[in-house]
């Protein structure tokens, strides 16, 4: 069974935070060779010192091809993860260690094993949002953006075992008209909208369009005009003639829809309760203060085992050929 192991130096900060954070982290990055890779889903003063910002499959193509030495990845840990496969010479350093992701969480490797090894048949295709180790048992991984892509390119006679998120693994079902096996995986973020707070907030903004992540449960999904990845939802809402939105995914992305589009209204899809549970609480872990002492200590590193690296690399590769 492979594992994740991880190194983190957690030194003493004896100085204090530097008055123009955001200097000193130009400053840093330049003094390393280091790229910020950001995901939408970050602090919005973390989204504006990224020299990337991208939905989970545009990361995994910069952290392929970056000539930087030092990948700074202001994201959850599968996404820097990712990125250290692609690139076991490079430091790879991830502001809080523990910025995981509960669709990962929910999909435990030994568990998962047991339920490949039930279907030997099955071809793996796994989403992007998993650890290492379920990369490792996979056969070729997907994102949001191409999951319908990679599934359509499958031989329509292949079985196939989607895992971990059954809400996309749902969607590629309903877009390709395959039947998939489902592992029963789910993020806590897109599960938590409400269709009835939903379907009311329309009431109140009947021109706004609904547009949402395939991570959403089908009741969600169903009242979408638009279903996308974080990009594909950004794009739509700059090029749709509508002025207004109900953006049913983590509110960061609004921070990057309303500075492409200062004149339109974006609204954010409400949670079940009165909460602020539609925000990643994994993904806002990271704040810029913890970014910049990561680049000055150059921890927490993300470390994995080679034979795990190797073995997880190949399905990364297959997807990136595919897409
Ligand atoms: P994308 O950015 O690929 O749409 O993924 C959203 C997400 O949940 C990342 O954790
Ligand atoms: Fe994971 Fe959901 Fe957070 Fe994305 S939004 S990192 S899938 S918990």
């Amino acid at each position: 069974m492979f594992t994740t192991t991880f190194s983190y130096q957690n030194s003493a900060r004896s100085d204090s935070l530097p008055r123009d954070l955001v200097t000193e982290i130009q400053r840093l990055k330049r003094e390393l060779n280091a790229v910020i890779l950001a995901h939408y889903y970050q602090d919005p003063d973390i989204q504006d010192v990224a020299d990337y910002l991208g939905d989970s499959l545009g990361l995994a193509r910069q952290a392929a091809t970056t000539n930087a030495e030092v990948i700074v990845f202001a994201g959850v840990h599968f996404m820097a993860e990712t990125a250290k496969i692609l690139n076991p010479e490079k430091q790879v350093l991830l502001p809080d260690l523990n910025a995981g992701c509960s669709l990962a969480d929910s999909c435990p490797p030994d568990a998962f094993a047991a339920f490949k090894a039930q279907h030997p048949d099955h071809l793996v295709v796994s989403y992007i949002n998993c650890t290492a180790a379920i990369k490792a048992m996979s056969d070729i991984i997907c994102t949001s953006s191409n999951a319908v892509k990679i599934v359509s390119q499958i031989d329509r006679d292949q079985p196939i075992l989607f895992a971990p998120d059954r809400n996309l693994g749902r969607y590629v079902m309903e877009q390709t008209g395959r039947e998939l096996l489902l592992w029963q995986g789910t993020c806590m973020v897109h599960e938590t909208f409400s269709e009835k707070k939903l379907v009311q907030l329309q009431t109140q903004h009947p021109a706004a369009e609904v547009i949402a992540h395939p991570e959403c449960e089908p009741a969600v999904l169903r009242h979408a005009r638009y279903i996308g990845s974080t990009t594909a939802l950004l794009n739509y809402a700059q090029q749709s003639p509508s002025s207004a939105f109900i953006v049913a995914t983590e509110p960061g992305i609004i921070h990057q829809m309303q500075k492409a589009a200062p004149h339109k209204q974006f609204i954010p899809a409400p949670p079940l309760n009165q909460c602020a549970c539609n925000e990643c609480p994994h993904m806002r872990l990271n704040t810029l203060e913890k970014l910049y002492w990561a680049m000055r200590q150059r921890s927490p590193e993300i470390t994995l085992p080679e034979e795990v690296r190797l073995a997880a690399l190949r399905p990364i590769q297959r997807m990136l050929a595919m897409s």
